[in-house]
């Protein structure tokens, strides 16, 4: 039997058959592996965003456990690197050791009792980001209420948030958090009298958020970040990566992650002496946050990075969050909420998802969420491992990851499950 032939122009073609009249991205960049329905697929966040393809370089990468995410990253940096192309990992699980091995340089280790200290109120102070004291100020309070969320499990109020400006107000140009956590439990006469209110008032205000705060001054999470940064760590290398797996177990993983990640955005100042740093030129650089489910389901942690990225694009940076899922994201408010809403704008942030197989569970907010035709949400409990669903400013690949054998021994993260005896014990 046969049918009538039928014309369509390739623009119609692609909407009926999205993969099959795809041409690429043609913008060079790294080869990251083969489209699956033709060709070799390469790919440069930073040439496409400089050719308008996207108006945002970074990058969410999605996906069951195992699927291949964060080998993806790793050799997409390695690769990256070939063109001048630095990176900065934050690191939870304590996996990026070969990567950096292979580069020469050793990981940062963060680890209660340890010898490295990072101040998470540090700003960079480079003129490249024109951040006036007023703003650092800001940024500075910002980071404190998201922080204080996440530890009290629930939005500060307004009364909270006044306490912890003026204590950051209080603290001085170097403030650290010790300073800030004693100012809220002992605020000035002048921190209570802008306020038109008393001194003890204002300390009952701010209490609940010092308590929370306090936890990583003097509880369990002390000596990571609860001073000055260390003098002298070398952020000169092609590669930094911030070791957090010592804490991967904490319940306050959350906190830590943005904790770490507050610090490396302000040591990132790119052209001008940031704390800690040397002297740097700017460049090209990607931040990745691994694991990074533990900080985006906190919608008050969520929206702080959210506009660290939009800082942190003006000096030429790719971020690329990994989680598991879009739920990781969604969840945490009802439909239609703000916090909904901030997730989305995260989302819309972040113009290129790298989605690998998804449970079927979470196929329908997958595609909703990231406008997948059904052809798209199809195959998203079908990928297997190494495959991936690319969304690149509005357009679809099918793409099988490639590594090379070097590479491979680079990115085993399995070595843990083989080394278990057969009965699992
Ligand atoms: N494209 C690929 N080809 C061959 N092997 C791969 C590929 N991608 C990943 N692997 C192997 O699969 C294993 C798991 O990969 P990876 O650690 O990247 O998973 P993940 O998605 O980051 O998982 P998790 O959510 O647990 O962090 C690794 O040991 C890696 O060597
Ligand atoms: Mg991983």
């Amino acid at each position: 039997m046969s049918y009538p032939a039928h014309r369509a122009t390739t623009r119609h073609l692609g909407a009926a058959y999205p993969f099959a009249v795809a041409e690429g991205l043609g913008s060079g960049g790294v080869v990251v592996g083969h489209d699956v329905f033709g060709g070799i697929f390469s790919f440069d966040p930073f040439e496409l965003y400089a050719a308008g393809v996207i108006t945002s370089p970074n990058m969410l990468v999605l996906g069951q456990i195992g699927r291949g995410k964060s080998a993806f990253v790793k050799s997409f940096l390695w690769r990256q690197a070939l063109f001048g192309t630095r990176a900065w990992v934050v690191d939870p699980k304590g996996e990026y050791g070969g990567l950096a091995r292979a580069w020469g340089v050793a990981p940062l280790r963060l680890l209660p009792g340890g010898n490295l200290r990072l101040n998470p109120l540090d700003m960079p102070l480079t003129s490249a980001q024109g951040l006036s004291t007023n703003e650092k100020a800001r940024r500075r309070g910002e980071l404190l209420a998201a922080l204080a969320s996440a530890s009290l499990g629930r939005a500060v109020s307004p009364e909270e948030r006044s306490a912890i400006d003026l204590a950051v107000e209080a603290s001085g140009s170097e403030p650290t958090l010790p300073g800030v956590v004693e100012a809220m439990l002992d605020p000035s006469e002048e921190s209570a009298r802008s306020l038109h209110s008393a001194r003890r008032l204002l300390a009952a205000d701010g209490r609940q958020v010092a308590l929370e705060l306090r936890r990583l001054v003097t509880g369990d999470l002390r000596g990571m970040f609860d001073g000055h940064t260390t003098p002298g760590i070398d952020l000169d290398g092609p590669l930094v990566v911030l070791d957090l797996s010592a804490l991967y177990r904490s319940d306050a993983l959350g906190v830590i992650i943005t904790c770490a990640t507050a610090w490396l955005q302000a040591a990132l100042g790119a052209g001008d002496r940031a704390p800690g740093a040397g002297d740097r030129a700017p460049g090209r650089v990607i931040v990745v946050v691994d694991e990074a489910w533990a900080v985006m389901k906190n919608l008050a942690v969520a929206r702080w990075l959210q506009s660290s990225w939009k800082l942190a694009r003006s000096f030429g940076v790719a971020n690329v969050a990994v989680m598991h899922r879009l739920s990781d994201l969604l969840s945490a408010g009802a439909a239609g909420s703000e916090q909904v809403e901030l997730a989305r704008g995260l989302l819309a942030d972040s113009e290129t998802r790298v989605v690998y197989g998804q449970a079927p569970s979470e196929v329908p907010e997958a595609r909703r969420e990231l406008g997948l035709s059904l052809t798209e949400a199809g195959l998203l409990g079908q990928l297997g491992r190494g495959v991936a669903l690319w969304q690149v400013g509005g357009r679809s690949f099918v793409v099988r990851h490639l590594l090379s054998p070097a590479e491979q021994q680079m990115v085993d993260t399995d070595a843990a499950m083989r080394a278990r005896p057969p009965n699992g014990q």
